[in-house]
C-alpha cells in the first residue's frame, strides 16, 4: 500500500476520508467539519443520537452532498483522548481498512487528530500503530484464487499542515510499514502449502533476503551431509524419512557497531508435521502445513533487520524438514545421539520439534556463538490448551532478558504469558535407556518441551522460548487485524525486541538459572 504525506490541511474531499473521534471529546466538532454547516450539524446529530461514541473499534460511514459535492466520511473511534493507547490507533487502522475494503474503496485520505500536545515518540508510535493496523488488515492469502475476496486498499493520503509533525508522521509510517509488511511476509510463507514451501523453498527465501541486504547480511545453509558431519542425530532422526531434503538455514546480519552483542533467533521450520510413525489423526491435519510458522517469522524478522540496520548483530536460523512416516522414518523406541552428546529415546515421533531445535541450539551456540538466544516454535498442542488462541506461551532462564520481551510485546500488543521452567520435571524427561526421552507420560507437555530444550542450553546463555502453537493460525472471519490463516505472530514483538536491544547499554548477563521465580513479584 502506497502512502503520501501532504503538508497542508485536508484538501481532496472527493476522496473518502476518515475523521478521528475521541470518546471523551465528542462535543468538540472535528476541525475538518467546522467550515461546512451540513457536516457540522450531521456530526452533532450523530453524537446526540449515540451513533458516534468515539469508542475504540467503532467506524461509521456517511455520504453527503455538500455544496453540490459528493463527500464520503468515515468516523473512526479512538477511545479516550486522556488515555492514549497505541492499540487504539492499530485497531482504528484495521477497522478503517476493513470497512473501506468492503465498500471497494481503494484510496482514502485523512488528517490525524491534533498531535501538538504529544511527545515526539508518542506521535511516531501512534502513526506506527495505525499504519501497522491498516497493513495487517489489508492482507489476504489469495494467490491461488481467480477472484480476490475483497478489493485492497491501495493508497492512503495523509494531510498534516505542521512540517515538524509531518516529519514525525513519516517516521511512524516507515516503522509501521516495516512491522506490517514483515508480518505479512511471514504470513505469506506460513500460508503456503507444504507442496510449495519445502525446506529448499525456505532456503531460497533466505537466499533472496541475503541478496537484497548483501551489504550487511550473509547466507549459509547445509543439508544432510552437514547434519551428519556435525553429528546432529536428533535432527537427522526426524529428517530420516527422506520425503524432502532437510536444511539448516542461517542468515547473519552484522551491524556497524564494534564489539556488538549477538542475538540469535531460531525458528522451527517443520514444513509438514504428519506426526511421523506416531501419525496424527483428526480433521485438522492440514493445519500442520503451518508447522514452519516460527521459521517464517524468523525470515520476516531478518527482512526487517535488513531494513532497520539495528546496532546489534542478529542471526536467524531455521531448522527445516518434514516429519513424515515411511519405510525409512524414525520410530518410537529409537535412541538418537544429539550433537551435544546427549542421547534421546524417542517415545513419540510427533514430538519432533524439540528434537530438531535441540540440535540447532547446539549448532548455533557452538558455531555462531551468540550472546542471546530466542526460539520461536509451534511446539506443543499443550500450550494451545493452556493459553488458547490469543496468548503465546513463553519460557525463559533469564528474568532480565524475559522482561525485555515483555516490554516489546507491550508495544506490539501481541500477548505473551510466562510459563515456568522447573527442575521438578527433570524426572519426567529422564529415560532409563538414554539420557533423555522426548515425551513424558504425564502432562504438562508445553512445560516439558520447554524444559527439554533447556537441556541443550550451554553456559547459561540468556534464552527465551516462544511457543506459538495456539496463536499462529486464525480461523473463521477476519478479526480486527488477524486475517484467516497465518497470523504472523510474534514477528512484530521480536522486531521490537531487536530495536530495544539495539538501544541497550547494559545487557542481561548469563546467570545460572535458579527458578522457578515469580514473574509478578520477584
Ligand atoms: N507441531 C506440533 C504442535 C502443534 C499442535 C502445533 C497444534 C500447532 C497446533 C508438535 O510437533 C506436536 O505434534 N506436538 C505433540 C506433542 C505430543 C506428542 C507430546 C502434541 O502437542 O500433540
Ligand atoms: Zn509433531
Ligand atoms: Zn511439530
Amino acid at each position: 500500500m502506497e502512502t503520501e504525506v501532504i503538508t497542508s490541511k485536508i484538501k481532496r474531499r472527493d476522496i473518502p476520508y476518515a475523521i478521528f473521534v475521541f470518546s471523551d471529546n465528542l462535543n468538540e466538532v472535528p476541525e475538518e467539519l467546522e467550515s461546512q454547516e451540513v457536516l457540522r450539524k450531521s456530526y452533532q446529530n450523530l453524537v446526540k443520537e449515540g451513533n458516534i461514541t468515539g469508542k475504540s473499534g467503532e467506524v461509521l460511514y456517511y455520504q453527503y452532498i455538500c455544496n453540490g459535492e459528493f463527500e464520503r466520511i468515515y468516523y473512526v473511534g479512538l477511545g479516550e483522548k486522556a488515555k492514549p493507547d497505541m492499540e487504539h490507533y492499530r485497531v482504528a487502522g484495521a477497522v478503517l481498512c476493513s470497512n473501506a475494503r468492503k465498500l471497494k474503496q481503494k484510496v482514502l485520505s485523512l488528517q490525524f487528530p491534533d498531535f501538538s500536545h504529544l511527545e515526539e515518540d508518542d506521535v511516531i508510535n501512534n502513526v506506527h500503530a495505525f499504519i501497522e493496523g491498516v497493513i495487517l488488515r489489508n492482507y489476504e492469502f489469495i494467490k491461488y484464487r481467480k477472484e480476490p475476496a475483497e478489493t485492497k486498499l491501495e493508497k492512503l493520503i495523509i494531510y498534516e499542515e505542521d512540517l515538524r509533525v509531518a516529519k514525525l508522521i513519516e517516521k511512524g509510517i516507515y516503522l509501521g510499514k516495516i512491522n506490517g509488511e514483515a508480518t505479512n511476509y511471514c504470513r505469506d510463507i506460513a500460508n503456503e502449502p507444504s507442496n510449495v514451501m519445502s525446506p529448499v523453498a525456505l532456503e531460497d527465501k533466505a537466499r533472496e533476503i541475503a541478496n537484497k541486504y548483501y551489504d550487511c547480511m550473509e547466507f549459509y545453509s547445509f543439508g544432510k551431509e552437514g547434519l551428519q558431519e556435525r553429528g546432529m542425530g536428533l535432527f537427522l532422526g526426524v529428517a530420516q524419512s527422506e520425503s524432502k531434503p532437510p536444511r539448516v538455514i542461517t542468515l547473519k546480519y552484522k551491524c556497524k557497531k564494534e564489539n556488538a552483542k549477538t542475538l540469535a533467533i531460531i525458528g522451527k521450520g517443520i514444513t509438514f508435521d504428519s506426526g511421523g510413525i506416531s501419525l496424527k489423526t483428526g480433521p485438522s491435519l492440514f493445519l500442520m502445513k503451518r508447522d514452519l510458522s516460527g521459521g517464517a517469522s524468523t525470515l520476516a524478522i531478518m527482512k526487517a533487520v535488513g531494513e532497520l540496520r539495528p546496532n546489534i548483530n542478529v542471526i536467524g536460523i531455521i531448522g527445516a524438514t518434514e516429519n513424515m512416516p515411511g519405510p525409512k522414518a524414525y520410530k518410537p523406541g529409537d535412541i538418537l545421539r544429539s550433537m551435544s552428546g546427549k542421547t534421546v529415546e524417542v517415545l513419540n515421533t510427533d514430538a519432533e520439534g524439540r528434537l530438531v531445535l535441540a540440535d540447532v541450539f547446539t549448532y548455533v551456540q557452538r558455531e555462531l556463538k551468540p550472546d542471546f538466544l530466542v526460539d520461536v516454535s509451534t511446539l506443543t498442542g499443550s500450550m494451545e490448551k493452556a493459553l488458547g488462541h490469543s496468548i503465546s506461551g513463553v519460557i525463559s532462564n533469564n528474568k532480565k532478558f524475559l522482561s525485555l520481551l515483555l516490554q516489546a510485546s507491550q508495544k506490539s500488543n501481541e500477548h505473551i504469558w510466562p510459563m515456568p521452567l522447573t527442575n521438578d520435571y527433570k524426572k519426567n524427561i529422564t529415560s532409563f535407556f538414554a539420557d533423555l526421552k522426548n515425551i513424558s507420560n504425564s502432562p504438562p507437555d508445553a512445560l516439558l518441551a520447554g524444559f527439554f530444550l533447556y537441556q541443550f542450553i550451554e553456559n547459561d546463555i540468556p534464552w527465551i522460548h516462544l511457543d506459538i502453537a495456539g496463536t499462529d493460525t486464525a480461523s473463521g472471519e477476519p478479526k480486527t487485524y488477524y486475517p484467516r490463516g497465518a497470523t504472523g505472530v510474534t514477528t512484530r514483538t521480536l522486531i521490537e525486541l531487536v530495536k530495544i536491544m539495539s538501544e541497550l547499554e547494559e545487557f542481561p548477563a548469563p546467570i545460572p538459572y535458579s527458578g522457578p521465580w515469580n514473574f509478578f513479584t520477584d
